[in-house]
């Protein structure tokens, strides 16, 4: 069977648009609940294939999304290179911080496919079990985001410490982007061999970065994992999501020259159709806040993102993750509004 979602990133989009949604897998389904509970660390769960296949899967069975994301983390990169990673109930992640040149002595590709190895198991399982017209989305973080929690040792509001270490201490803060940029090239090359029909890179905290430091935090380790990645699969295609980029979108898109992008809740939609899906495919970018509310409000929100971007190649989207709090019936009238859709 055709796979929707792949054609339309290659610029091939049919009359129905390809839905997904980011964090589709998560604590608004209760049989995620049910699943997570068996495993108390959030790492481990990540590391097991049986577990992290069975969540990938269940947003599917419910609402038949057009495409499914592997369950994992961004933060399976730093815990494969050695940093330790853990998380704790009702505060997010917490890492080890990388303060200085013996943090990131620390840090090796040498064990790095034996570490993360049980997430290429899940992908081929995935790979197995899904119907053969649901395609397969395999993510990494960017290297810049991925940064933000390794400096900092957890989550933090303006990622202080990282563009700190930037600014005050370039030369060591590139190594990190450069073994990051490594790293996550050849887990996404890993992914793919394993069955992934397409990666995304999510940049979650690229916005508000001076021009110059987005060419080079943002943009320069982009374009070096793209080209490493086409090197060895020039068709799989790649989605950029560089969140809250603002108007150097377009400047991200023809630079690292992804396949598609993903938009961000802020970003207009005219302004998008006319300087990135003339180029791109486009994707997003229903506020998940709508979905809490639900009803004719979410509803005419989704058509106005359909109907704007319906000229083109175009996956519909949220434009950041479902939040735990999101009813289970609100994505289910969400999902048959985009599956009614002609374009
Ligand atoms: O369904 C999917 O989208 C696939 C799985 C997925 C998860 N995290 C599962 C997860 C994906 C693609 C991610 C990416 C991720 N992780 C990002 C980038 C996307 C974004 O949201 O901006 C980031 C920044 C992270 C880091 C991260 N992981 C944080 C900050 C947290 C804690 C926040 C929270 O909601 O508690 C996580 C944990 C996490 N990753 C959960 C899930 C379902 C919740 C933890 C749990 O179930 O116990």
């Amino acid at each position: 069977m055709p796979k929707l979602l792949l054609n339309t990133l290659q610029g091939n989009p049919g009359d129905r648009v390809p839905f997904w949604f980011m964090r589709q897998a998560g604590r608004y389904l209760p049989e995620y609940r049910e699943v997570r509970a068996t495993t108390r660390s959030f790492m481990e769960f990540c590391y097991s294939p049986e577990k992290a296949a069975e969540v990938t899967l269940q947003p599917i069975r419910r609402y038949g999304m057009d495409g499914a994301i592997l369950f994992a983390d961004i933060l399976v990169v730093p815990d494969g290179l050695g940093q330790k990673v853990w998380f704790e109930a009702g505060h997010g992640p917490k890492l080890e911080a990388i303060k200085d040149h013996t943090g990131f002595d620390n840090l090796s590709l040498g064990a790095f496919h034996d570490k993360v190895g049980n997430v290429y198991e899940t992908v081929r399982r995935l790979k197995a079990e899904l119907s053969s017209d649901v395609t397969l989305l395999g993510f990494a973080g960017a290297p810049w985001t991925v940064a933000t929690y390794m400096i900092e040792g957890a989550g933090s509001k303006d990622h202080a410490a990282a563009r700190q270490m930037g600014y005050g201490n370039p030369e060591l803060f590139q190594k990190i982007l450069d073994i990051l940029v490594d790293a996550t090239a050849e887990y996404l090359c890993a992914q793919i061999e394993a069955g992934a029909d397409a990666v995304q890179i999510f940049d979650s905290w690229s916005a508000a970065l001076p021009e110059t430091m987005f060419q080079k935090w943002v943009i320069e380790p982009t374009v070096a994992i793209v080209d490493k990645i086409r090197a060895k699969h020039k068709e799989v295609p790649i989605i950029g999501f560089p969140r809250l980029s603002g108007a150097i979108l377009p400047e991200f898109v023809s630079k690292t020259g992804v396949n598609a992008v993903s938009l961000d809740t802020g970003v207009p939609l005219e302004w998008a159709r006319d300087n990135v899906q003339n180029k791109v495919c486009v994707q997003g970018n229903l506020d998940p806040h709508l979905v809490v509310s639900g009803g004719e409000l979410m509803v005419d929100e989704a058509y106005r993102i359909l109907e704007t971007l319906k000229g083109g190649a175009h996956i519909f989207n949220l434009g950041h993750g479902f939040v735990p709090e999101t009813p289970p019936e609100n994505v289910a009238l969400l999902s048959k509004t985009i599956k009614n859709f002609r374009r």
